[in-house]
């Protein structure tokens, strides 16, 4: 119970945080998703295209692995490493997917994807060391860069360029300091995808430098039009310089039950594992027999949720381009569609808000994603058509009434 008497305590004591606190950055969708909760709770409808995370259930079949292995006792703890059958179930399916040969100790398994971006800026980025990364860009990459005390080296994407990587300007940006290179196909916030011939031209500009790769690849079963997913693991040399960060959380609809996992060379494995021994011990035993299930069983619901995302986005995609000072290409992966709203004459932040506390339908400014995102808004196509169709009639009447 908070009495008057601890109430007075604490404000007697200053909160000393560690310094590097101060560097620690956020993910904005969240606050955003408490700013609308907060207007909900106030009378307000609101529409949510904020938070990355598809509106389906998890298919039933994993659902069932769940319950069963809760009852079978998969109750305790497990491996850091994860469960070796799900470690080889991952091996197979990445060699399956990738054309790249691994075996189990290839495989660390972690409450989600993001872990492995934390863990592998941790083992991998001295203080000083570049990391380049996309901008704009999954915010956890800058704020884990800036966390560990490397510098940021930001590679902005363009929507000339179908919001790829420009294969010069990375040439331009590597360094004798540069460590780590991040790369994000499908990519979050733009849909934007790398080709083959992209991540050829990425291969080419890195040559035979001592360069890691985190290849995020959290949206690889959500390439659109029939495009196949390319990851740069199966190129010639880079096998042994790439992390493959991959995961449950969008392909089965699984966000929350915390399981994704990082591919990546047994020495490189081993330190990531203890990471994992030093903060959460080890991903939910039950969880992994579900993950079982969701890789080796039936692949359909998969099928259908990416069909039914494509048909999401080309309706919303259409819808925008009506809306005055809106225009939007058509994203290639992942389930966001990032329109240019330059031509309103607000900033994105700007306009965010007022969507948000005027019309009733939250998304995500660009700048949400680093300085690069500015002119663009974010929009999650995870729900349902009525809902965006809702979306876009609220925002059409807005930009009416107020430009
Ligand atoms: C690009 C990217 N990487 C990683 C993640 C983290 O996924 P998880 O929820 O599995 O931690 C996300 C989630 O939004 C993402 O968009």
């Amino acid at each position: 119970m908070t009495t008057f008497a601890t109430m007075e305590k604490a404000a007697q004591y200053e909160l000393r945080l560690a310094q590097r606190m101060s560097r620690l950055g956020t993910e904005t969708a969240f606050e955003v998703l408490n700013k609308a909760r907060a207007l909900e709770r106030q009378g307000k409808d609101v529409v949510h295209l904020e938070i990355g995370e598809p509106d389906f259930d998890t298919p039933s079949n994993i659902v069932e692995a769940g319950i069963k292995a809760l009852k079978a006792g998969w109750t305790h703890y497990g491996p850091s490493a994860g469960l070796p059958e799900l470690r080889q179930a991952i091996a197979e399916d990445v060699e399956r997917s990738r054309g790249v040969k691994v075996t189990s100790d290839w495989v660390v398994v972690v409450p989600g994807g993001k872990p492995i971006i934390f863990f592998t800026m941790l083992a991998l980025a001295d203080v000083g060391d570049e990391v380049i990364y996309p901008n704009p860009g999954f915010p956890i990459y800058e704020s884990m860069i800036h966390y560990v005390g490397a510098k940021a080296v930001p590679i902005g994407l363009h929507e000339e360029k179908d919001f790829s990587l420009d294969v010069n300007q990375l040439a331009g940006l590597i360094t004798d300091r540069t460590r780590l290179i991040i790369l994000n196909s499908p990519h979050n916030p733009t849909g934007g995808t790398l080709s083959k011939r992209d991540i050829e031209g990425i291969t080419e500009a890195i040559g035979d430098r001592n360069i890691m790769v985190l290849s995020d690849e959290i949206y690889s079963r959500l390439m659109f039009d029939g495009e196949q997913h390319y990851s740069i693991m199966s190129e010639p040399g880079f096998k042994e310089r790439t992390i493959l960060l991959d995961g449950f959380s969008k392909t089965y609809a699984m966000t929350g039950w915390r399981m994704g996992y990082g591919v990546m060379r047994p020495d490189l494995a081993t330190h990531i594992s203890r990471l994992m021994t030093n903060s959460t011990s080890c991903t939910a035993s039950f969880t992994q027999i579900a993950g079982i299930e969701a890789v080796r069983g039936d692949q359909a619901p998969v099928d259908r949720m990416r069909a039914e995302f494509q048909k999401r986005r080309d309706a919303f995609v259409a819808g925008l381009n009506r809306i005055k000072g809106f225009s939007c290409r058509v994203p290639r992966g992942a389930f966001y569609v990032f329109p240019n709203i330059s031509k309103t004459g607000w900033t994105s932040k700007k306009l965010a808000d007022a969507l948000l506390e005027d019309a009733g339908v939250a998304c995500l400014s660009g700048t949400a994603f680093g300085d690069y995102g500015e002119g663009y808004l974010r929009f999650s196509v995870a729900n349902s058509l009525e809902n965006l169709n809702k979306a876009l009639e609220r925002v059409d009447r807005w930009t009416k009434q107020n430009l």
